[in-house]
């Protein structure tokens, strides 16, 4: 398994190198994001995604495709526009050392959930989403794959439906919209449901 994702992420161009941010200064700077995303980077409302433990590259990406428009959102665009490319790199550091807490996959979703988070679905060319994101989904940070595991499942599946339309469209080679274009909303439903309480 670490040698197919570990051959993604090269076939893929993906390894991210290290960013050197400085948790201490996130911190200091990290009180405006606790309204939406809680103080430890837990947001309580699923409208909000849970930022904590991530991964720092992941982080340190969007916080800067936010601010490019590279991934376009309103409310996150407003939130980033007056930090420079260190202070968003502190933040990623902060956010990357907390505690991701976990949530309840629906029972009815787990059966397929599990299927396609292990194991995909050969006859579409869906691929196991544990090769890039781990099998506890805890992801891989050091080549920039974000952390799943623990996620309330609505953003999840919103991330989803973004890719699959093309809407969110700032991952390397397409990755994540390939993937999502060849999902079914039933497998897209269950693996969401299933991601919300995989640890
Ligand atoms: C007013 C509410 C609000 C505030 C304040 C806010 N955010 Fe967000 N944030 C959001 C929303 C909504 C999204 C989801 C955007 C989407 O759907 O693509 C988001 C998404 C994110 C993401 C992407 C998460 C992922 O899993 O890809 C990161 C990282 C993030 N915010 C960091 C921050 C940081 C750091 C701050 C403080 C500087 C902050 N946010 C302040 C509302 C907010
Ligand atoms: C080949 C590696 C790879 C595989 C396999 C993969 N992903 Fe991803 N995924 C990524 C990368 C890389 C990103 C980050 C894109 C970016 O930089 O914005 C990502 C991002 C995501 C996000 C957005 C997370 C967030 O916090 O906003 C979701 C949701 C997601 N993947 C779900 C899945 C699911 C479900 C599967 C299985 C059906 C899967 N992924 C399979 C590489 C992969």
């Amino acid at each position: 398994m670490k040698k197919l994702a570990i051959s993604l992420m090269l076939s893929l161009g993906l390894v991210v190198t290290a960013q050197a941010g400085d948790a201490g200064a996130g911190k200091k700077i990290s009180a405006a994001c606790a309204a939406c995303h809680g103080q430890d980077g837990n947001s309580a409302a699923p409208s909000f995604p849970k930022i904590a433990g991530l991964g720092e590259a992941y982080l340190a990406k969007q916080l800067k495709d936010f601010k490019s428009g590279a991934r376009d959102n309103a409310i996150m665009k407003g939130q980033v526009a007056a930090l420079n490319d260190k202070q968003m790199e502190d933040l990623a550091a902060y956010f990357a050392t907390k505690k991701r807490t976990v949530g309840y996959a629906a029972k009815d979703k787990v059966a397929l959930g599990e299927k396609t988070y292990r194991a995909g679905n050969k006859a579409t060319g869906v691929p196991a989403c544990m090769a890039c994101h781990s099998m506890d989904g805890s992801g891989m940070s050091a080549a920039g794959f974000p952390a799943l595991g623990g996620q309330h499942g609505a953003y999840i599946k919103a991330q989803l439906v973004a890719f699959q339309e093309g809407k969110r469209a700032n991952d390397a080679s397409d990755v994540m919209r390939d993937i999502a274009a060849r999902m079914s909303n039933k497998e897209i439903d269950a693996v969401s449901a299933y991601i919300q309480g995989l640890h």
